[in-house]
């Protein structure tokens, strides 16, 4: 096992119904709450009640209803000097990864020094000019859908339409002091949103597990079983939109998948930086681009460890591994995994989105741009280089 150092210091409140409990949350933090979301209906009602809680235990709000998905910096930028004239001293997250993030570079730019605010940003992992922030506003976050872990994790992936560039924010001081986590808030999410949601929270988790450290058991064990919770559970969901229980297993997994457990030691998301090229170069939503990365990076990589995606095949896919080699198993895991995501409604090529083989020399170009390392090559292991990168996207087809 690798070594580690692990710290989360952030507070759950986990339940159905514990929306309730917001405004008493909120109040233990501060007096004037500036409150991040959308501006649709989808969370309308939630943030009416939130509205309500707020008034209740005597903290005023403002609300910022801009959040769209891949939160342009610009619009962070809004966010900063609105919470400043309201005088916030509280920011409230409420909604999918994309609020949470925003909410968090906002509580971070409310108190940021170092000029403008994409320099919170790691823009390019070879580049180690970024200035993260060392201060943030008190953050409650109140996640709506279940995906990211952002409610207990101290990253905000943020874009820039400028500069045409998705990465990411870490640091300490991005970690929530307060999560309310109600798998209620969860029932009326679209089915392809919940289904997009819980891919990518397998996303976290499958690509540490093929892609990271050989050698933990523990650390196997976990993530294949948080895998299979997963699998087990969105068809339910999908099938049955007010399932508490899937609908409570999906919300916990997601969060566990991405607040550390199931990364200790580890530290590449390689996969994610293809999908983020694929986000801000051709516009296909983040679920989705894990959805299409996922299977072609495991075709290609397979050989490599025939025991650990035999492993997945059983544990996470339920394959029957009676008379199979573990290559045949790996095959046979691959496949139903594929299988899976196309049964929730999610694409798992590039071409159900527009993307042909001419696309790939850009796309290669926009990973080496932001992800590549010193050495040229995308961290992981083993190390992707260009060329298997060309082929795993010719897979992806
Ligand atoms: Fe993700």
């Amino acid at each position: 096992m690798n070594n580690f150092t692990y710290h989360n210091p952030v507070k759950v409140v986990f339940g159905l119904g514990t929306l309730k409990q917001a405004g008493e949350e909120a109040a233990k933090l501060g007096k004037r709450a500036f409150v991040v979301s959308y501006g649709d209906a989808s969370v309308t009602g939630t943030l009416a009640n939130l509205k309500g809680l707020l008034d209740a235990a005597g903290v005023a709000s403002q609300e910022f209803l801009e959040v769209v998905p891949n939160p342009p910096i610009e619009m962070v930028a809004r966010g900063v000097d609105a919470a400043k004239a309201f005088g916030a001293d509280l920011v409230i997250g409420v909604g999918g990864g994309s609020a949470m993030d925003a909410a968090k570079a906002i509580a971070a730019g409310v108190l940021y020094t170092h000029g403008d605010l994409w320099n919170m940003v790691y823009a390019s992992h070879s580049n180690v000019t970024a200035q993260p922030p060392e201060k943030a506003l008190p953050l409650l976050l109140i996640p709506t859908l279940p995906a990211t872990g952002s409610e207990m994790n101290m990253c905000s992936v943020v874009s820039s339409t400028t500069r045409g560039q998705k990465s990411y924010i870490w640091a300490d001081c991005l970690f929530a002091k307060t999560a309310i986590l109600d798998p209620e808030l969860t029932y009326s999410l679209p089915p392809f949103q919940t289904a997009c949601g819980a891919i990518d929270a397998i996303s976290h988790v499958l690509e540490i597990y093929i892609n990271g450290q050989d050698e933990s058991d523990l650390l196997h064990a976990w993530q294949l079983a948080l895998m299979r919770t997963i699998v087990e559970n969105l068809p339910k969901a999908l099938a049955n939109p007010q399932d508490a229980h899937a609908r409570t297993e999906l919300m916990w997994c997601a969060t566990c998948g991405l607040n550390g457990w199931a990364s200790p030691g580890d530290a590449w998301t390689p996969m994610h930086q293809v999908g983020h090229v694929l986000t801000s170069r051709h516009g296909i939503n983040h679920g989705s681009s894990l959805a299409i990365v996922m299977p072609a990076w495991m075709t290609y990589h397979k050989a490599l460890k025939p025991a650990r995606y035999a492993q997945f095949a059983v544990k996470a896919m339920g394959i029957c591994p009676h008379g199979k080699t573990d290559a045949e198993l790996a095959d046979a895991g691959i496949a139903a995994f594929r299988d899976f995501i196309k049964a929730s409604g999610v694409p798992v090529t590039l071409g159900e989105k527009g993307v042909a083989e001419a696309d790939i020399p850009g796309i290669i170009e926009g990973v080496r741009t932001v992800s590549f390392n010193a050495d040229g090559v995308l961290a992981s292991n083993p190390p992707v280089t260009a060329e298997a990168l060309a082929e795993i996207l010719k897979l992806a087809l």
